[in-house]
């Protein structure tokens, strides 16, 4: 019973016992399950050719989302439903979407078509993260030899049609207890908790503190696939209601640890709308469907492209050891590379975004070698209050830059009682010299990121002067 994992699939209740729980949902299908309809094709989010449609509960009825199945670990899928491009078809008749490719000639070597099939269905039931531009719907689906032309084609012909609903209850009653926190998976050497409270929660972690969380599994799922990393222990937040509730309060937002980014985007594209055309450029369709916004500051890389921008807005963090919980302001948490102010036992319970002053010009640029789907060479953010033509107040922080997300002081120091004008916002270019001594690497050359900085911040001049010169590659104005 311990060790059991039951998920739905195609209306039958699919059990799995023993499993290891840093199995992939891919291996699983593709393995055991024979359904190889799905391809690896990077075993690393990126290229889509893996994508499944998993439902959960969500208020009254299921939300489904397009996930990459490369790196969800199989016990995320317990109290789920599943969808593979298998379930599609009906009494051999070919789905619609199905149709659609083979007419439009959609598909050659045919390797990324399964996932492509998989975004396009989740498109026409309206499955979470969906109902965007279709550019943006397929921004997680690579294809090398087909050119999007007829794929767009198929997705602007195939009709919308109603959700699939299912009755999760049989997955979900007594076998949920299954992976509770007092019922552990004793796989050989792993053990997977999945805590239904953020109490249990906080019980847990404390009492294994060596313990990986896993939220959305975007990054960790990359250390079993790429790095081959033993992770021995694992707690999965995604079943802690408290932490996937977002708050709009007075004050801004309060957005729990387990938010996923589909789930965040338009509260915070409200409060930022910068920020939410950001967001919707981060990772994928797939990627944001399973990501956490908690997920990308704990992990505390310095290209991680949320820190930057709620370090601009004055974020702060909520962190919890035991029954301690503390306060801090999201820039603090950064102390070093690969270091951040976490005690052992200590988890991100939530993050707290202010809303903006009125008036106050915020702005946020991923600058990246693809438009979509792409980790950022440099990630700038800046929020500024500009009264009677003088700044009056500057948070400025940038990813990229250093090793850590780091906030801009020299910048700063130099725009804020300063005319807002061209000779101040030549001297606080110069000045993130002071600030940053950015590396080569992959992505970009220093010389590169410092001079792409500087240009950030005359960007950030140039749209708020209302400049007839066109800064975006895709227009304000193409956005929802
Ligand atoms: C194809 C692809 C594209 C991507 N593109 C981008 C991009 O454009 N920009 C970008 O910034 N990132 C990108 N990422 C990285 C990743 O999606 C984000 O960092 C994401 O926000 C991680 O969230 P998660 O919920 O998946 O975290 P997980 O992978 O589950 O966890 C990440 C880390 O945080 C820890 N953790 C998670 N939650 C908590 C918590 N509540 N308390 C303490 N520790 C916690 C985990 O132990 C782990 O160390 C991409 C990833 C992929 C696979
Ligand atoms: S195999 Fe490429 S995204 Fe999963
Ligand atoms: S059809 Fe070959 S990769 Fe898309």
């Amino acid at each position: 019973m311990g060790e059991m994992i039951r998920f739905l699939l195609d209306g039958q209740a699919h059990e799995v016992r023993g499993a290891n729980p840093t199995t992939t949902l891919l291996e699983h299908l593709r393995g055991p399950m024979r359904r190889t309809g799905i391809k690896e094709g990077c075993a690393e989010g990126d290229c889509g050719s893996c994508t499944v449609l998993v439902g959960e509960e969500e208020g009254n009825g299921i939300a489904w989302r397009a996930v990459n199945s490369c790196i969800q670990f199989l016990p995320m899928l317990h109290g789920k439903a599943l969808m593979t491009v298998e379930s599609l078809a009906s009494d051999g008749a070919l789905h619609p979407v199905q149709q659609a490719m083979v007419d439009k000639h959609g598909s050659q070597c045919g390797f990324c078509t399964p996932g492509i099939v998989m975004s396009l269905y989740a498109r026409a039931v309206g499955a979470k993260g969906a109902s965007a531009p279709v550019g943006e719907v397929l921004a997680g689906n690579l294809c090398r030899c087909t050119g999007y032309g007829p794929i767009i084609e198929v997705a602007q012909t195939v009709a919308v049609e109603a959700a699939p609903t299912v009755d999760l209850s049989v997955v979900r009653d007594e076998t949920m207890l299954a992976l509770s926190y007092d019922d552990e998976i004793h796989a050989v050497t792993r053990r997977w908790f999945s805590p239904r409270t953020v109490d249990e929660l906080a019980d847990v972690y404390a009492a294994h503190s060596d313990a990986t969380i896993v939220a959305g599994a975007t990054d960790v799922g990359l250390w079993v696939t790429k790095l081959r990393k033993p992770l021995p222990t694992l707690i999965s937040i995604s079943e802690v209601a408290e932490l996937r509730a977002l708050e709009e309060t007075a004050d801004g937002l309060r957005i729990g640890a387990g938010v996923r980014y589909v789930d965040a985007i338009a509260a915070v594209a409200a409060l930022y709308p910068d920020l939410g055309r950001m967001m919707r450029r981060l990772g994928s369709t797939q990627v944001r469907n399973s990501g956490t916004i908690g997920g990308n500051i704990a992990n505390g890389s310095p290209i991680g492209d949320m820190p930057p921008a709620l370090i601009a807005a004055g974020a702060t963090l909520v962190l919890r050891l035991g029954d301690d919980r503390r306060e801090m302001a999201l820039e603090d948490f950064f102390l070093d590379y690969g270091k951040q102010d976490r005690r052992p036992g200590e988890f991100v319970e939530a993050v707290i975004v202010p809303a903006p002053a009125a008036d106050r010009i915020f702005k946020v640029f991923k600058l990246s070698k693809r438009f979509d789907q792409d980790i950022s060479a440099v990630c700038g953010a800046f929020s500024l209050a500009i009264e009677a033509g003088v700044v009056t107040d500057a948070r400025i922080a940038f990813g990229g830059m250093a090793g850590t997300p780091k906030r801009a002081k020299a910048c700063e120091a130099a725009l804020v009682g300063q005319a807002w004008s061209e000779a101040t916002v030549e001297a606080a270019m110069a000045a993130l010299d002071t600030d940053y001594a950015p590396m080569s690497d992959m992505r970009a050359s220093a010389a590169y990121r410092s001079l792409a900085a500087r240009n950030m911040l005359r960007k950030v001049f140039l749209e708020s002067a209302d400049s007839a010169v066109e800064t975006r590659v895709v227009p304000e104005s193409a956005h929802g």
